[in-house]
């Protein structure tokens, strides 16, 4: 079994409907497990063979919550290397967020990322979620066929 991690932060719902539509995408059999959430503990991403993160951009930066979980993480000497990663989130009109933290799951945890990250301008519209459960279905895929 292997088991993805969707996480997410959203304040207004733009987000949380992309993390819906991603971790639908994700559960592509019996073979996948999917956790979808807001909050995990440093030590809980360990238990991931892919992580994957939803983050709306406000003030140029993802949510401080993301940014505490990869400090602590990464001071608890916490290794996600080799695991599958992917970002998504919502923007108005810059979307440095998913970008940032596929940069850090890449740079500094090593991970296997997706690229680019998947962005939705305020409301994800129809096509939009699809691509989110296509992303979803795509990580799934990697775990269980590496490429
Ligand atoms: C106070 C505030 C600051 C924002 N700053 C940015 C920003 O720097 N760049 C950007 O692309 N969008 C910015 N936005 C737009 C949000 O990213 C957008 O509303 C997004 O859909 C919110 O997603 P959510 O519903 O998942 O919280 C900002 C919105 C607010 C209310």
């Amino acid at each position: 079994m292997k088991k993805i991690l969707v996480l997410y932060y959203s304040r207004t719902g733009n987000t949380e409907r992309m993390a819906n539509a991603v971790a639908k995408g994700a559960k592509i059999n019996d073979n996948i497990a999917v956790e979808l959430n807001f909050h995990v503990e440093p030590q809980d991403l360990s238990s991931f063979d892919a992580i994957i993160i939803g983050a709306p951009t406000y003030h140029h930066e993802m949510p401080v919550d993301f940014k505490n979980l990869f400090e602590e993480a990464a001071v608890a000497g916490i290794s996600l290397k080799g695991k599958e990663g992917a970002t998504f989130g919502s923007y108005g009109w810059s979307g440095e967020a998913p970008k940032l933290i596929l940069e850090i799951m890449k740079n500094k945890f090593q991970m296997q990322v997706t690229e680019p990250p998947l962005l939705a301008n305020y409301l994800p519209n129809e096509k939009t979620l699809s691509a989110c459960e296509e992303l979803g279905k795509k990580v799934a895929e990697n775990l269980l066929n590496p490429p």
